[in-house]
């Protein structure tokens, strides 16, 4: 059996009356915001919605993926009671600069926790957020250039709010888990879209890498990386201008790792 297939058989999370049936309605986003009560993965959506022109900061929202996509194609497991989007942004910057994006986001959503739960959470690079070293939200980004122009950046956002992570997963939580009790998925969202769309207007006054490591989990400390088909092992020193992971090698080399997963 495709260990990515949903399973039907499971009882919905009785978080699913906190929530408003989709579509979602956000005041001042209508017209932005396409939602799919199943759907592969928003990556998929959002890519096609992109290709077709649609305005940045349009969001795709599902409240299941039955091919949900992991960072190094892993899946991501998206049963009721998660929450998952996609963002589009169309941002005015250089293709190297895009990584702020993410860092933001990342950033956005850890003051959110704060705010709205009092969770403590912390960053792992590049923009997984943890709470007690288990995994709460993934973000994965795929964008598209155009004769070295950005023509759109697709952030997509997984959080564990009341789905139960798979047991195939133990290094997981969610938000139930942390609180106690289930939350709604529909307010973390408004407060992330209005967060970031903020944030985001003042994204060249902000040293992103620096509000970045106010969150990260501390460096100095021996990782590995695995990219898509090699490992590095080495301290993850500090994170350099483009938030690249600089890795101290065991022949004291420094590797500057632009893209992979980070693991202690
Ligand atoms: C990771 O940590 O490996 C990234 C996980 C990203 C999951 C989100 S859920 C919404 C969007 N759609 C997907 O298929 N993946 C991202």
């Amino acid at each position: 059996m495709d260990s990515r297939r949903i399973d039907r058989s499971a009882a919905p999370p009785p978080s699913a009356a906190l929530d408003p049936p989709f579509p979602w309605r956000l005041r001042g986003r209508e017209g932005f915001l396409h939602f799919f009560s199943e759907t592969t993965s928003t990556m998929d959506e959002a890519r096609q919605i992109a290709r077709a022109g649609c305005p940045s900061f349009s969001v795709v929202v599902a409240e299941m993926q039955t091919k949900g996509r992991g960072r190094l194609v892993r899946p991501w497991y998206s049963r009721a009671g998660g929450l998952y989007f996609t963002i589009i942004l169309r941002p005015d910057l250089p293709p190297e600069a895009c990584f702020k994006l993410n860092f933001l986001a990342s950033i956005c959503l850890v003051r959110i926790l704060q705010h709205r739960y009092g969770i403590e959470a912390e960053i792992k690079w590049p923009n997984d957020i943890l709470v007690n070293h288990r995994k709460l939200m993934g973000m994965l980004s795929e964008s598209s250039i155009l004769s070295n122009r950005v023509d759109y950046v697709n952030i997509g956002i997984g959080v564990n709010v009341n789905n139960s992570p798979p047991e195939t997963t133990p290094e997981a939580t969610s938000i139930k888990l942390l609180i106690g009790e289930p939350a709604p998925c529909l307010p973390l969202l408004a407060d992330f879209l209005d967060e970031f769309e903020a944030s985001m207007k003042n994204l060249d006054d902000i040293d992103i890498i620096s509000e970045w490591k106010r969150y990260a989990m501390p460096f100095g400390r021996r990782v590995t990386i695995v990219t898509t088909g090699e490992e590095f092992n080495g301290i993850a020193e500090n994170i350099d201008s483009e938030g690249a992971l600089l890795l101290r090698l065991a022949d004291s080399s420094l590797k500057k790792v632009l893209y992979g997963d980070c693991f202690p």
